[in-house]
């Protein structure tokens, strides 16, 4: 391979207005309709802006989402798996051909779109094709079902890529647009990159997998998404501290580069393994890590679901290649970080510990066992549950 994979439909969106157009648009603003986008389509809105969504330009239009549901691609061809809507209340959808002004949930004015369409929001399709149930106790379909009924699509105006630079979970310096993040590779020298999408500290099980990834690319890319995660999911600031610990000890700063994804996460486990893959492409990465029940949530997925979803793609569309990793733990027969593919299994032999068991030590003030997480990961995650500041 000569130089980094190309962008997602050959190049990067930039929907971000410079400074003039961005004041010109905050004056006309007050004359346009008026959205208050949710957590979840105002971090849609920064990835449209800063190309992690390429080759997207704007919200989806009906055809779009229609092919992206039942056909895992946009109209235009490329692979896409996760639709990415503006769903708004039946009734106050703005008309077509207007401007609407498109205001973050801390309400800053985050872009302006041109209507261009208005559909209805098919609700059963999107469930069913993207979450494989329409079960309300899924996070992901039940944020979908509350959604509005009607939905909006058209190009978009952006005029700030993060609307809460001084947030717990802005991480500035991190916040790397796809480009910026290309630049970076590019300034170290690498042509082949792997990223590892987190929600959770890096135990290692976690770990393991980056490290056997690492040794086939040139460089890593840790890239923890920090956009909104369900309650009881642990605190993007904390997971980053946790991950600033655990690489400073442990991790070659020549091959790893730690950046933030401003997306939000949907629990649509296979579908958005391919979503996470895409959006990775988009910045830069050849390589992308599937492990096991990826972006999952309860049982609604089978453990490797996430993986064979990738057997239903065009690898040569897609552009990225999955790296798929069996469940992985510490053994204590082998003494070391074993899969069922390179040691048998043994009842009883892997040190496995449950989310609950995990969270009962950590509220003790306790350290899970050093062979499920690395002492430096554990005091943090410790010293926010002391604080009270470990969940979302
Ligand atoms: S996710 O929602 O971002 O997928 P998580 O942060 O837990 O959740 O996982 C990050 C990545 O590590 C995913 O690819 C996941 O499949 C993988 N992973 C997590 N735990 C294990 C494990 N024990 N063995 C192998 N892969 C794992």
């Amino acid at each position: 391979m000569s130089g980094l994979i190309a962008p997602h439909g050959g190049k990067l969106v930039n929907c971000l207005v410079d400074e003039v157009r961005a004041g010109a648009l905050r004056k006309q603003a007050a004359g346009m309709a008026r959205i208050d986008l949710t957590a979840k389509q105002s971090c849609d809105l920064e990835l449209i802006a800063n190309g992690g969504y390429s080759p997207l330009t704007g919200f989806m239009n009906r055809a779009d989402f229609e092919s992206v549901c039942k056909g895992m691609k946009l109209t235009t061809g490329e692979v896409w798996s996760i639709p990415v809507l503006l769903a708004v209340a039946k009734g106050t959808a703005p008309a077509v051909g207007s401007h609407v002004a498109l205001y973050a949930p801390n309400g800053v004015l985050q872009g302006v779109m041109t209507v261009k369409e208005e559909f209805a929001h098919d609700k059963a399709l999107e469930c069913k094709s993207v979450f494989r149930t329409d079960d309300p106790a899924h996070p992901g379909a039940a944020q979908v079902l509350a959604e509005g009924d009607v939905c909006i699509s058209g190009p978009v105006e952006v005029l700030t890529l993060c609307v809460d630079p001084t947030g717990d979970e802005a991480f500035l310096d991190r916040r790397l647009t796809p480009a910026q993040t290309r630049a970076g590779f590019q300034a170290k020298g690498w042509q082949t990159v792997v990223a590892f999408q987190t929600r959770n500290p890096i135990h290692r099980a976690h770990e393991y997998v980056i490290k056997c990834a690492q040794e086939i690319t040139d460089g890593l890319l840790i890239h923890p998404l920090v956009g909104e995660t369900k309650k009881g999911d642990i605190r993007a600031d904390v997971r980053m501290k946790a991950i600033d610990a655990l690489v400073a000890k442990y991790f070659n700063p020549a091959t790893t580069m730690v950046t933030v994804l401003p997306a939000a996460m949907r629990y649509a486990g296979p579908r958005e393994a391919v979503h996470h893959a895409v959006m990775r492409k988009n910045y830069g990465c050849s390589h992308f890590i599937v492990g096991r029940d990826h972006a999952g949530v309860g049982n609604y997925y089978g453990t490797y679901d996430a993986q064979k979803i990738f057997d239903e793609i065009d690898g040569a569309a897609l552009g990225i290649e999955p790296l798929k990793f069996e469940h992985t733990g510490y053994s204590k027969s082998y003494g070391g970080m074993v899969s069922g593919k390179t040691f048998p299994k043994i009842e009883g032999d892997i040190i496995n510990l449950s989310g609950t068991a995990v969270r009962d030590l950590l509220f003790k003030g306790e350290r899970p066992p050093v062979e499920f997480s690395r002492p430096e990961v554990a005091d943090v995650l410790i010293a926010a549950a002391k604080d009270g500041k470990l969940f979302v």
